[in-house]
């Protein structure tokens, strides 16, 4: 991504599902003089998101889709995203799959956090997968998001140590917290910063 020119961040847009931690985590960044991007929307497909709260905290505009008819909500989308200005999409936490259709109108322009070291543990339940494996560590991955699932170009990884008692819970934590630094290297990486 080449940075915008001036004085202006990239505008950018986060979409989330659920709690929002990493929602949180961005728009703390993309306040720091050093970020190149604004968040400038917040979009949904859940409308009792906990992150969605964020929306008025920090005055950013917010947008439910519920994607029950995805092809009338990427429409919406698209027009809301344009309207909008958005140059760049940050997934975070969102459960939704976006079609072909919608990653082609933003090639290269769309991020994803998944928390494990890709390639393995694609999609759901990273955590249990990692532990029934015994694997000795885990951790997370940003990537480019391309038509297949998790499988885009990888940004940035941190790998976290599996502890003897691990649980779901405990790795899941451990993990978020290193989700919080490393979406914002990555985008500092993504920008050549
Ligand atoms: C994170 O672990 C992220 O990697 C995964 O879903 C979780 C979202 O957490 N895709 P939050 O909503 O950012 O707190």
């Amino acid at each position: 991504m080449v940075p915008s020119t001036g004085y202006n961040k990239t505008r950018t847009a986060v979409f989330i599902s659920g709690t929002g931690s990493n929602l949180k985590s961005l728009i703390k960044f993309s306040k720091t003089t050093k970020s190149p991007i604004s968040i400038d929307f917040i979009i949904s497909n859940n409308p009792k998101a906990m992150g969605l709260n964020y929306a008025k905290k920090f005055k950013i505009k917010k947008k439910v889709l519920n994607f029950k008819n995805k092809i009338l909500s990427e429409k919406k989308l698209l027009s809301v995203l344009k309207i909008n200005k958005i140059d760049m999409i940050c997934l975070a936490g969102f459960m939704k799959i976006l079609s072909k259709n919608f990653i082609k109108k933003f090639k290269g322009k769309i991020l994803n956090i998944h928390p494990s070291l890709l390639p393995k543990y694609k999609g759901l339940n990273t955590h249990k997968r990692a532990l029934n494996n015994k694997e000795k560590y885990s951790g997370c991955t940003v990537h480019f998001v391309n038509s297949r699932l998790d499988s885009g170009k990888i940004v940035l990884q941190k790998k976290v140590k599996i502890s003897k008692n691990e649980t779901e819970d405990s790795l899941a934590k451990k993990i978020l917290e290193q989700e919080h630094k490393l979406y914002p290297k990555a985008i500092l990486k993504v920008f050549n910063l």
